[in-house]
C-alpha cells in the first residue's frame, strides 16, 4: 500500500482491528460523512476493506500504528475493535504511546467492565480518555446502524458522542445511543444487555420444547405460531431470529436445521460474567443465570452421557385445549421475559450505586429498542415506565407491567405445574415464577436461614419487634437470648 509520510492529520476519527466488525463500524461511519483512518495489524486486512468498500466514504489507510495516529485529527479518536482481553491491551499500549493529552480511546469490543474500569484509570493518570464501549447489533448493525453504549468521561462523549449517534440505528428520529456514565459504566450496561439476551433466547427455547413435547408440533407449525406472537406483545428481534431458524430445512437431509444442529450451547462469556457481578452485589438476576446454567447443562457431555437413561416418572402429554395450551404458553414467556428484563434493570440500578454511575434506566431502554439483539417493541413501554418512575424498585411494579404479569399468572402456573408434571426441563419460567412469589411473600423462610446460622456460627439475627442484632446461647440448658 501506498501511504504518503509524514501523512496530514486529517482524520476525524480512526479504526483499528479490521475484523468484520471493525471494518463494518468503519464503513458506517465512512459512509455517514466522517473521514475514517483504518489499521490492522496485518495491513492486508486494510489493503482488503479499500479495495472493496473504498469508495463508500473517506478513508484513510494506515499501514503502521505510526501512520494510524499520525493521521487522526486533535483531539484524536481511536476506536480499537479487536478481541477482548490481552489483544485489547496490547493495542491500547500501542495507542497511547503514541498519544497526547485530552486524546480518546474507545474499546468497542466485549470487554469486562472491570477491565475497562482499569484501563480507564490508568489511562485518565496520562490525560488521555478511555472509553469502554458497548455495541450491540451483530456484524449487519455495526454496518447499517447498531445500539451504541458508550460510558468513559462527559468530556470525551462531547467529541465522540454525535460521530456514534450519526452511525448508530434511530427510532422516530432519536439515536440508539448515549453517555451511559463514567468508566466502565458502557461496558457494564452491555453486558447486562448480553445477559438479558441469554433470558430471552432461553426463554423462546423453553416454549419452543414445550409446544413440541406437548402437542407434537413441528418447527415449521411452531414458527408459525411465533410469528403470529411476534405481532403482539412479544414482537422482538430475536422472536423474528426463532422463526426464521425453525422455518430453516436443511439442504443435506431435507430434515427441519434444527434437528440436525447439535443441542449444545456456546457462549462467550458475557452471560456468566453477568451473573458472577450479580452474585457479587447481591442482585437475583434467576433468569440470565438460569440461561446461562442451561447452556452450560446442554453443553456438559459428560453429565448428559451420566444422566442417560435416567427415570422420569414423568406424565403423558393429553392436552384437550390445544388452543388455550398456547395461549397459556405465550403468556409464561411473555410473563418471563418481564421478570428477567425487570432483574436486569436491577442489576443496573445497584451497580450505578455500587460504583457512582448516574445512569438513566429509560435512557437504556430507550437505546435498546432499535440496533441491538434484544430489540423489541416493548422496549418503548420500559422507557416510558422508566421515564415516569426512574427510581421504580423493579419493573414489573410498573401499573402496565404488574398488569401484565398478573393477568399471565394463572397460565403461568400451569405451564410450570405441566412442565414439572410431564418431565420438560423450564428452568426460566419456573424460576422466574418462583422469584416472582419470592418477592410477593410477605415472610420469607430465609427467617429459619438465619436461626440456622445463629446456632452453628452466632450469626446474630434481628427481631421483628426490637432494634439490635441476637443471639441465643443454643449450647446452654435455657438457651437465653442476649443481645450481641
Ligand atoms: C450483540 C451480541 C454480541 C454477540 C454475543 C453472543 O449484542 O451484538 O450480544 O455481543 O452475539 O457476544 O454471545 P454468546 O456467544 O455468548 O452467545
Amino acid at each position: 500500500m501506498a501511504i504518503a509520510t509524514p501523512t496530514p492529520a486529517s482524520a476525524d476519527l480512526g479504526v483499528t482491528g479490521m475484523g468484520v466488525m471493525g471494518s463494518n463500524l468503519a464503513r458506517n461511519l465512512a459512509r455517514n460523512g466522517h473521514k475514517v483512518a483504518i489499521h490492522n495489524r496485518t495491513s492486508a486486512k486494510t489493503e482488503a476493506v479499500i479495495a472493496e468498500h473504498g469508495s463508500e466514504g473517506e478513508f484513510v489507510p494506515g499501514e503502521t500504528m505510526d501512520d494510524f495516529v499520525a493521521s487522526l485529527s486533535s483531539p484524536r479518536v481511536a476506536i480499537i475493535m479487536v478481541q477482548a482481553g490481552p489483544a485489547t491491551d496490547a493495542v491500547i499500549g500501542e495507542l497511547a504511546s503514541r498519544m497526547d493529552e485530552g486524546d480518546i480511546i474507545v474499546d468497542c469490543g466485549n470487554a469486562l467492565f472491570t477491565d475497562t474500569r482499569r484501563r480507564e484509570a490508568d489511562l485518565r493518570a496520562r490525560g488521555i480518555h478511555f472509553v469502554g464501549c458497548g455495541v450491540s447489533g451483530g456484524e449487519e448493525g455495526a454496518l447499517l446502524g447498531p445500539s451504541i453504549m458508550p460510558g468513559g468521561s462527559v468530556e470525551s462523549y462531547k467529541r465522540l458522542g454525535p460521530m456514534l449517534e450519526s452511525i448508530s440505528a434511530h427510532v422516530d428520529g432519536e439515536p440508539c445511543c448515549t453517555h451511559v456514565g463514567a468508566d466502565g459504566a458502557g461496558h457494564f450496561v452491555k453486558m447486562v444487555h448480553n445477559g438479558i439476551e441469554y433470558a430471552d433466547m432461553q426463554v423462546i427455547g423453553e416454549a419452543y420444547d414445550l409446544l413440541r413435547r406437548a402437542l407434537g408440533l413441528t418447527p415449521a407449525e411452531i414458527a408459525d405460531i411465533f410469528a403470529e406472537w411476534n405481532k403482539g406483545d412479544l414482537d422482538s428481534y430475536l422472536m423474528e431470529v426463532s422463526v426464521e431458524v425453525l422455518r430453516q430445512v436443511d439442504a443435506r437431509t431435507g430434515k427441519p436445521l434444527v434437528d440436525v444442529i447439535v443441542d449444545a450451547a456456546g457462549q462467550k462469556g458475557t452471560g456468566a460474567w453477568t451473573t458472577q457481578t450479580a452474585l457479587d452485589l447481591s442482585v437475583p438476576v434467576t433468569g440470565i443465570g438460569e440461561a446461562t446454567f442451561a447452556r452450560g447443562l446442554s453443553s456438559s457431555p459428560i453429565q448428559r452421557a451420566g444422566a442417560r437413561g435416567f427415570e422420569g416418572h414423568a406424565e403423558e402429554w393429553n392436552i384437550e385445549d390445544r388452543d388455550a395450551f398456547i395461549e397459556d404458553v405465550r403468556q409464561a414467556l411473555y410473563a418471563s421475559k418481564l421478570v428477567a428484563y425487570s432483574q436486569g434493570f436491577n442489576l443496573i440500578q445497584a451497580a450505578a450505586t455500587e460504583y457512582g454511575w448516574d445512569i438513566s434506566l429509560a435512557d437504556m431502554a430507550r437505546i435498546w429498542r432499535a440496533g441491538c439483539i434484544i430489540r423489541a417493541r416493548f422496549l418503548g413501554e420500559v422507557t416510558r415506565a422508566y421515564l415516569t418512575t426512574p427510581d421504580l424498585p423493579l419493573l414489573i411494579a410498573d401499573k402496565y407491567f404488574y398488569d401484565k404479569v398478573v393477568e399471565a399468572l394463572p397460565s403461568w402456573r400451569r405451564v410450570v405445574s405441566l412442565s414439572a408434571l410431564h418431565g420438560v426441563p423450564a428452568p426460566v419460567f419456573s424460576s422466574s415464577l418462583s422469584y416472582y412469589d419470592g418477592v410477593r411473600s410477605e415472610r420469607l423462610p430465609a427467617a429459619l436461614i438465619q436461626g440456622q446460622r445463629d446456632y452453628f456460627g452466632a450469626h446474630t439475627y434481628k427481631r421483628i419487634d426490637a432494634e439490635g442484632s441476637f443471639h441465643v446461647l443454643w449450647g446452654e440448658d435455657e438457651r437465653v437470648e442476649v443481645v450481641s
